[in-house]
């Protein structure tokens, strides 16, 4: 890599695209920002030990245009993290989040992710060693859970929080539930723990100082307007991979001074340099189309779209042409 990119300030927690392993990867980030132009956009979670000893080029180039990215991380030892977030200077990430929500058995086997709110301390360590590695202005942030299994998410948490504020952490988004780690899967773990957004409405009320941003179950707008009276902001998960055009409303109504997309077929083929610049790469289309399927959700002939968008472009001769096929499918004119 040539000269260091200087890191891009997050301009605001209000609207942020939630990191999700195996969705959103560098094609989704590239349509999400082109949905949401002011949202902040998050990597899926990287390992820090893939960082430390893998191909850092493959793991985290991205294109300029994401910006601001915010670079998820996975880990537990304060020295590892460290060097990761290092390596990752010079791709200009506007910040650096650590993990402390996943519920896998392969975080907790590795001893990261949800498991560590059991372990403030250590966490306080990690936030300390991110906070060393990275440029003044990048921020360091955290994602975790109301608390894990039998903790108690008034005290415990309280004390969790207390202990990563005191460590030089300013941002914290909390999905509203806990994780419990004997015996539901990752996916049962975003829909069985029940929601509790009131715990971090008082989480914000008690430290007023910290950027609280809520995630977890926020799919429709008046109920995103509602919780913004008492955080900073929301962090939007499925919802945003899912119905996408939702998300770009959402993102305009949030914003009504920025520029948004007016409309989705506009929105799509404005994608198609560089879809075609990444098929010369040699990237798949079947991999970049994925986060687009939800796009006319519920419009007519959306779900023929959906068909011949996914079918199409399996083949490995495909190319634009598959798009404009599938746009065809659609009864016009769509709704803005
Ligand atoms: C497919 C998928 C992958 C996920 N991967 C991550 C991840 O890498 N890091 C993380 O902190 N959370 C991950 N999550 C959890 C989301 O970031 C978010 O906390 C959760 O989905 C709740 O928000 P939502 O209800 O808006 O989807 C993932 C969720 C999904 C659906």
């Amino acid at each position: 890599m040539s000269a260091p990119i200087p890191a891009r300030p997050v301009n605001s927690r209000l609207l942020s695209v939630a990191p999700m392993m195996a969705w959103t990867d560098r094609h989704c980030r590239y349509f999400h920002r082109r949905l949401a132009p002011p949202a902040l956009l998050h990597t899926e979670m990287i390992v820090a030990r893939a960082i430390v000893y893998g191909r850092v080029e493959r793991l985290l180039a991205h294109d300029p245009s994401e910006q601001p990215l915010v670079l998820q991380l996975g880990g537990s030892d304060p020295e590892e993290l460290h060097q990761a977030a290092r390596l990752a200077v010079p791709f200009g990430f506007a910040g650096i989040d650590l993990n402390v929500g996943c519920p896998s058995p392969r975080a907790s086997g590795g001893g990261f992710g949800a498991c560590l709110m059991r372990d403030p301390g250590r966490v306080a360590e990690c936030v300390r060693a991110l906070i060393e590695a990275v440029p003044p202005g990048t921020e360091v942030s955290l994602k975790c859970r109301l608390g894990v299994d039998e903790q108690d998410t008034e005290r415990d948490l309280d004390r969790f929080v207390s202990a990563i504020a005191g460590a030089g952490c300013r941002v914290l988004t909390v999905h509203a539930r806990k994780a419990l780690l004997g015996g539901l899967d990752p996916a049962a773990n975003r829909k069985v723990p029940p929601l509790d957004y009131e715990r971090v409405f008082r989480l914000k009320a008690s430290f007023p100082k910290l950027t609280i941003v809520l995630n977890g179950g926020l799919n429709r707008r008046e109920q995103v307007e509602a919780a913004l009276r008492h955080v900073d902001g929301v962090m939007i998960g499925r919802a945003a991979y899912q119905r996408p055009w939702w998300f770009s409303r959402l993102s305009a109504a949030l914003h009504p001074w920025i520029p948004h997309p007016q409309d989705r077929i506009s929105l799509l083929r404005s994608m198609r340099t560089y879809v075609e610049e990444q098929l010369e790469r040699g990237e798949r289309l079947s991999e970049m189309v994925r986060p687009w399927f939800g796009l006319f959700q519920a419009e007519p002939g959306g779900r023929r779209f959906r068909r011949l968008l996914s079918e199409g472009a399996r083949k490995t001769t495909a190319g634009w042409e598959t798009v404009e096929r599938a746009l065809e499918a659609l009864t016009l004119p769509i709704a803005a």
